[in-house]
């Protein structure tokens, strides 16, 4: 029997890096799974893939920083599959990758409109689907750089600590419904994100040199690692575990 047998799963961001891993890797441990991104083709291959090779999953358009798409996809997705048990909070973008002098309001608020925004919309309309089942996990995907600075990406950074903080905190509010609520922190991992982040930089072979570097364990992660810990979280194994911050990095954050 699967880790998710009869568990039914949203996952924001599904149709790229981490967030297609999670929802590849909860789908085969039985759960049925909603994929939504804003990226419609990768997103419907994801689901396609999944029901092709015998899991149960429907592809939603989902743009995060929009309350009311996220309020009605979040309602269509409990309506069509019976129910909610778990959320990851996966959807992301890095951003302005400047210092803070030369960034514009508009480039700072894109970053929490998806990155924070997302997360509350998300964690707000999910909330009373996964009382209705009378236990829940949340998933949120933080990042090293929610937990410790580096001289770039200054929205990203604001943005990640604030979804460490906002775990926490939901984790205390809904703890008496049986709704547990708990952040990740990936070091590199090798998706179109960070492979866009390098390229954007001066010297992107350099660039990738130097963060293998800060990771001890000589490598960039690869996002079926950071799925791993996402299942952990999503499923009974992490029973006794809300409020907290599963660091997956390589040992960046370990000196
Ligand atoms: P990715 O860029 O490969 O995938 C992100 C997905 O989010 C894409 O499919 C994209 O279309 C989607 N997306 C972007 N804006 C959206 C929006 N407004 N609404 C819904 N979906 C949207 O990124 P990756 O690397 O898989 O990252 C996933 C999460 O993990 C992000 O929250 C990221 O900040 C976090 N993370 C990633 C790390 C890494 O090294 N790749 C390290 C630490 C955290």
């Amino acid at each position: 029997m699967g880790r998710m047998e009869g568990r039914i799963a949203l996952v924001t961001g599904g149709a790229s890096g981490i967030g297609k891993a999670t929802a590849e890797l909860l789908a085969r441990e039985g759960a049925a799974v909603a994929v939504t991104d804003v990226d419609d083709e990768a997103g419907q291959a994801v689901a396609d893939a999944i029901n092709e090779s015998g899991g149960e999953a429907r592809y939603w358009h989902l743009d995060v920083s929009n309350e009311e798409e996220v309020r009605t996809v979040v309602e269509e997705a409990a309506g069509d599959f019976g129910g909610l048990h778990v959320l990851v909070n996966n959807a992301g973008i890095v951003g302005a990758d400047k210092p803070p002098h030369d960034i514009s309001a508009d480039e700072w608020n894109q970053v929490m409109a998806v990155n924070v925004n997302g997360v509350f919309f998300c964690t707000k309309h999910a909330i009373p689907h996964l009382r209705k089942a009378g236990s829940g996990s949340i998933v949120n995907l933080s990042s090293i750089y929610g937990l410790v600075g580096a001289a770039d990406a200054p929205p990203y950074h604001a943005s990640k600590g604030a979804v460490r903080l906002m775990t926490k905190t939901d984790a205390l509010h809904y703890a008496g419904d049986g709704i547990r609520v708990n952040s990740v922190h990936p070091g590199f991992i090798s998706t179109p994100m960070v492979r866009g982040f390098l390229e954007g930089q001066d010297d992107p072979e350099g660039a990738r040199k130097a963060l293998i570097g800060l990771h001890p364990l000589g490598r960039l992660g690869e996002p079926g690692e950071i799925a791993a810990a996402i299942l952990f979280l999503a499923s009974n194994e992490s029973s006794f575990m809300t409020g907290s911050e599963l660091v997956v990095d390589g040992g960046y954050t370990a000196r």
